[in-house]
């Protein structure tokens, strides 16, 4: 077997690594660890900088492909960047000229679309590739075109592209979606920020993102009321400038590093996080029989025995979020008795099911709905992560799981978690990074 891979010599590469990660389940995870920068709010704001010529200074920025992949995407626009440290990135937006965001980038990542708003604001036209599906599905962006048709865009579809025109500019307009939508809030706020007159968005997504995102327009001079709220009033202004921010905590990375202590056993404080945004994931650790401390930027989490069972629902934010459905189907699958599970955002975000039958779970899916018979034990054995959060449900079933399990097409979880395994490690888990 090789040595170790030296995961930064191959970000390098620039490869797809067909890392693994391999784990000797059974210990107990202690300690403190820091949470690192929100990935799905780096991601709106690095596309708002095209909305405004100047330098960028964004601190708390998480280091991932996702994030690369964006700032490769800004490249192609003439944005140019470089991090100081780790954490911190110095955007310059002053060569920007407008371009087209093409598929290749587009298809590696969804969030790529957050350009589209911004561009069409900045420049009158915009033509960014269809995202395409994902995993575990369609990913539609119906929400996205809609909202930028209702403050005045003209949106074709050809050719695999959204090709958006507003010759004579944007004006402001009323969007009311009809199932709240991330990214499309986001997209047409980037929009609506400089349209002229005033927006109403209903039904706004209330993600912490989201109020990132517009508190950062906000300090790029852009006039939003309503942050927080699922109804955001915008009145147009002529001109944005540069703003400096620092990213929010990770709340799914921070549930993720709780639920590997509570599936342990375990006793971790999760620091660096901001607690008001886990607080539907933090009441249903309790119903799990875990017990918490709270600080204004920490978590610290005492797992029962083994979990309690429960019904989940995820809901948009503040309910249960998806991105944490999976590391819940983790859990569940060792708690002692029936659950279940509905996935009511995605309904067949359920590629991560297969691969833990494989490690041992009970579990039946009927619909956008899984039953979960928790098991006494679970047993290592080889899986293939599927996709981001499918990924770390795998790594935390096989920190339970007797024996070892190997965790192979780990460049999916390295679009959404920085070192992940190093920070489990730290607290005491029998887990490393190697190349097969
Ligand atoms: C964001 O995706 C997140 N990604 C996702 O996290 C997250 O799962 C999702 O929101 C839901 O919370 C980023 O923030 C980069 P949506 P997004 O538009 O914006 C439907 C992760 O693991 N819809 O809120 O793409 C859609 O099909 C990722 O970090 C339409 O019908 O999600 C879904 O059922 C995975 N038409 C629902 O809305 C549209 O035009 C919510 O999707 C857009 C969405």
């Amino acid at each position: 077997m090789k040595p170790e891979l030296d995961l930064e010599r191959a970000k390098k590469v620039g490869t797809k690594t067909m890392d693994e990660i391999w784990i000797q389940g059974g210990r107990s995870l202690k300690g403190t660890v820091s949470c690192g920068g929100s990935k799905n709010a780096t991601l709106p704001i690095l596309a708002a900088v095209l909305l405004a010529e100047g330098r960028y200074r964004l601190t708390n920025v998480p280091h991932l492909m996702d994030v690369t992949t964006m700032v490769k995407m800004l490249g192609r626009f003439g944005v140019t960047s470089e991090r100081p440290d780790t954490h911190t990135m110095v955007i310059d937006t002053r060569q920007q000229q407008n371009a087209e965001a093409p598929y290749d980038l587009v298809k590696t990542m969804r969030a790529s679309i957050y350009v589209l708003g911004p561009l069409l604001a900045r420049y009158g036209e915009a033509r960014v590739s269809l995202p395409g599906g994902c995993a575990w599905g369609p990913r539609p962006v119906d929400l996205h075109i809609k909202g930028l048709e209702a403050l005045g865009a003209r949106v074709d579809i050809d050719h695999g592209y959204i090709a958006a025109y507003a010759p004579d500019g944007l004006r402001g307009g009323t969007i009311s979606f009809d199932v709240s939508s991330v990214g499309a809030t986001g997209n047409v706020l980037m929009a609506a920020v400089t349209a002229a007159g005033e927006t109403v968005i209903e039904n706004a997504a209330c993600e912490p993102e989201i109020d990132a995102l517009a508190t950062f327009l906000t300090a790029m001079g852009a006039r939003i009321e309503g942050i927080g709220q699922a109804r955001l009033v915008v009145h147009g202004v002529h001109d944005l400038h540069p703003a400096d921010a620092a990213m929010i905590p990770d709340r799914i990375e921070a549930g993720t590093l709780l639920a590997a202590a509570a599936i342990t056993g375990g006793d971790v404080e999760v620091t660096d996080v901001n607690p008001a945004h886990l607080g539907a994931v933090l009441t249903k650790f309790e119903s799990a029989g875990a017990s918490l401390e709270r600080s204004d930027t920490s978590v610290r989490l005492r797992a029962p025995e083994r979990p309690l069972p429960m019904k989940v629902i995820t809901q948009p934010y503040p309910g249960f979020p998806t991105d944490m459905q999976a590391q819940f189907m983790a859990l569940l699958s060792v708690a002692d008795g029936a659950s279940t599970i509905a996935d009511t955002i995605y309904h067949d975000r359920f590629t991560h099911v297969a691969e833990l039958q494989r490690l041992g779970a009970d579990i039946r899916v009927e619909g956008n709905t899984a039953f979960i018979r928790g098991a006494e034990s679970l047993s290592g054995a080889p899986v293939m992560a599927t996709d981001l959060r499918a990924s770390a449900a795998l790594i935390l079933a096989g920190l339970v799981a007797g024996g070892e399990t190997r965790v192979s097409r780990v460049y999916h979880l390295d679009r959404g978690y920085e070192r992940l395994e190093a920070k489990l490690a730290a607290l005491g888990a029998s887990i490393r990074r190697v190349r097969p």
